[in-house]
């Protein structure tokens, strides 16, 4: 796997993201600003202050250069997340691309102000009139930036992203993204089936159908290759063992989406629903039957709220239309 390296105007995400793909992906965190400072023993405001911006642009083209001169086909790969304006530099424009594959966190101006617009240790935000300058250099630095990327994200200005759980889509885009660049996986989708779908094609046939489980599970697996993604299908008759799955896939650093039959714990399984909320990927609720048109009972979901997309009545396409909707979900994020 290559190095990622994460261009962007301040304020744009590429520290909070680049902490939280580093860690989905077990590589080490690499700030280059955080570096400087450590080399300079000073803050970043300092230096500007006593070498002006020149004297700083001198210290990170001087880093960037040993970071590529050191980087080793051996070593692991790392996510370095650089200044915001590294890229006005010519020469570090092909420096950044050697390190690693550049991804850049687009941002607005009106992103950017709300983030560090009062934050006075910014020095290239330096007085007043802040607001325009964000536009001038924003204005001037955007083809930079757009010379040097190998993938542009747009969605970092959607606001969560300071949350764990935005940061977290974030990080699944960019390797959404970044799958053509045979770079870091993140492509599977995790089936899981509730109680009595094992019984596929023996209970209940005549509002379950005829065809088995294991057709259904060929049926996934020919989907998740035509999508060019992983399928895992599982399957458990108790509450608790599903809830223990989806902890599981809390931690699981290649998912993109789950689809749940939670069978009949979607009416009444407030546990599921809480173990639902707290996996951070595109979720959808599938059910074969129409569960409008049945028993009272079935029309209520507890655990479709906690989705982001409910299914029911196509039998067992409705799975197979989840994992489309999953992958597009992802596609369409990665190139917003
Ligand atoms: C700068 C952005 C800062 C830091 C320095 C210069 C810039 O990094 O390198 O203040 O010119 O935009 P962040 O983008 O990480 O805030």
């Amino acid at each position: 796997m290559d190095n990622i390296v994460l261009i962007g105007f301040m304020g744009s995400g590429k520290t909070g993201v680049g902490r939280e793909l580093a860690r989905l992906l077990s590589i080490p965190f690499y700030d280059m600003d955080e570096m400087l400072e450590q080399e300079a023993g000073m803050p970043v405001s300092e230096i500007f202050r006593l070498e002006g911006e020149e004297g700083f642009r001198k210290r990170e083209s001087s880093l960037l250069t040993r970071l590529v001169r050191d980087k080793s086909g051996n070593a692991s790969a790392a996510v370095y997340s650089t200044g915001g304006g590294i890229v006005t530099r010519k020469e570090n424009i092909p420096l950044l691309k050697k390190l690693g594959t550049v991804v850049l966190f687009k941002v607005s101006p009106g992103t950017v102000m709300e983030r560090v617009g009062n934050d006075a240790s910014r020095p290239m935000l330096a007085g007043s009139g802040r607001e325009k300058r964000v536009r001038e250099l924003m204005q001037l630095r955007t083809p930079m930036y757009l010379a040097c990327a190998d993938i542009v994200l747009a969605w970092t200005d959607i606001q969560k992203r300071r949350t764990r759980c935005g940061q977290r889509l974030c990080c699944r885009n960019m390797a959404a993204c970044n799958r053509q660049h045979g770079g870091f996986h993140m492509n599977k989708i995790l089936v899981i089936n509730g109680p009595n779908l094992n019984f596929l094609g023996i209970r209940e046939t005549k509002v379950y159908g005829t065809e088995s489980y294991n057709t259904l599970i060929q049926k996934i697996q020919k989907k998740a290759g035509e999508l060019g993604l992983e399928a895992e299908c599982w399957q458990s008759n108790h509450e608790g063992a599903i809830i223990d799955k989806l902890q599981e896939a809390y931690y699981d650093k290649s998912l993109i989406g789950v689809v749940i039959n939670p069978g009949a714990y979607t009416h009444y399984s407030y546990a599921i629903h809480d173990a639902l909320k707290s996996v951070f990927v595109t979720k959808v609720e599938v059910h074969i039957s129409d569960i409008q048109s049945r028993e009272a009972f079935r029309s209520i979901s507890v655990t479709a709220p906690a989705c982001d997309l409910q299914i029911y009545g196509h039998g067992l396409d409705g799975y197979l239309e989840a994992m489309e909707y999953i992958g597009k979900t992802a596609a369409d994020a990665a190139r917003k």
